[in-house]
């Protein structure tokens, strides 16, 4: 049975969640407008797997639909694809009306999100996320985004989609470095929920987790968009992991995937944490032990020193602080912000030489 989640932002929408949903796209859209086109967006791995049973769906309803295909990976989430993608559907005459349609992982989310939020002033964007990581959380709470040289997501706009469309099904043909990945972001989620969650994340013991995880960390994410749409307070609370992570993301050159990167910042975190008695003793192992067992742990050693740069580029600092996002216990983060200046004790405490 179809499982509905509702998302009561300020223009309210539905998750929704079935095995199979894919092949019933066009239908659910349709269900939700009378456009004639639609652009699918997609990159050319996940085009190549389930482009055509999207295009073959949409088209069943009467969609005239027109796909943008790019090479998948984070390089694409620039300027250059961006554009590309607006003349494209500048060029097929898009109008007020017609959706864009994100067939794929965070990265097609963010670019055709971001394309959607700002051609025409807006067009309609739904999301059909096919990694566990776009699943769990870059396709809900309308955060759209793309890279510029100088740093990730600098560019982007807050665009709510008009319905996301989950399909676990999709998940069986992700490389396992993609389900770690999407883990990192689950594990952050279960920290910030709370005990009920977590236990239920260390006593899982398929791979790739089932629908019911899929749904809590999607109502978890949704109750935190919610409160604060536009990432001012609670919000806030969801890049627990992320600072240190975007820092390991960015001095890897994008090699360490952003769901690894969360992990090894939240490890980071939570060891500096403990280590200033911030945080409850428990915390540290369970989430180490969680974190083996899905292959999440590295052995790499990162030099404060080549972190630091990018933290003190990171979007989120405000008056000489970065607010660091610190677990107290599982379901209890803050927010503390701490001065530039004692960043590199916070790493070092983590774990950073
Ligand atoms: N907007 C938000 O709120 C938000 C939140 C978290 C992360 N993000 C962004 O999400 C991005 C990372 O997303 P991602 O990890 O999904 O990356 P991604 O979209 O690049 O997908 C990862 C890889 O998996 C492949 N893939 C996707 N689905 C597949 C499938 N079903 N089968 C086989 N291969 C498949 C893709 O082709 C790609 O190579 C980052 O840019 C990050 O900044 C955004």
């Amino acid at each position: 049975m179809m499982k509905t989640i509702p998302i009561r932002a300020g223009n309210p929408y539905e998750v929704l969640m079935e095995r199979g949903l894919l092949d019933r796209a066009g239908k659910l859209i349709r269900e939700r407008t009378a456009a004639r086109w639609a652009a699918v967006v997609s990159d050319d791995t996940v085009f190549s797997l389930y482009g055509a049973r999207l295009t073959d769906s949409l088209r069943g309803e009467g969609f005239q639909v027109e796909p943008f295909i790019f090479p998948a990976g984070e390089a694409s989430k620039n300027l250059n694809t961006y554009c590309r993608l607006l003349s494209f559907l500048a060029d097929n005459r898009l109008q007020r009306t017609d959706p864009v349609i994100a067939l794929g992982g965070g990265v097609t989310g963010d670019l055709a999100g971001f394309a959607a939020a700002t051609y025409l002033r807006g067009l309609p964007f739904v999301q059909i996320p096919t990694t566990l990581l776009a699943v769990v959380d870059s396709s809900v709470g309308g955060k759209t985004a793309v890279n510029l040289p100088e740093g990730k997501n600098l560019v982007g706009a807050f665009h709510q989609p008009l319905t996301v469309i989950c399909d676990p099904a999709l998940l069986a043909t992700l490389p396992p470095e993609e389900i770690r990945s999407g883990m990192g972001e689950l594990i952050k989620t279960a920290v910030l929920s709370g005990e009920e969650f977590f236990r239920a994340l260390e006593t899982n013991s398929d791979p790739l987790p089932g629908e019911e995880l899929l749904a809590r960390a999607i109502e978890t994410k949704a109750a935190l968009v919610e409160e604060d749409e536009q990432d001012r307070g609670a919000r806030r609370l969801l890049n627990l992991g992320h600072s240190f992570g975007h820092a390991i993301e960015a001095f890897s050159g994008y090699r360490v995937p952003h769901g690894q990167a969360v992990a090894e910042g939240l490890l980071m975190i939570t060891r500096a944490a403990t280590e200033r008695g911030l945080c409850d003793p428990a915390l540290l192992p369970r989430l180490t032990a969680l974190m083996e067992r899905c292959g999440l742990t590295s052995d790499h050693t990162y030099e404060a020193a080549r972190l630091l740069p990018f933290l003190h580029q990171d979007k989120k600092l405000h008056g000489g602080h970065l607010p660091l996002i610190v677990p107290r216990a599982v379901g209890h983060c803050d927010i503390i912000p701490v001065p530039l200046a004692d960043l590199s004790s916070w790493l070092k405490a983590g774990g950073a030489r």
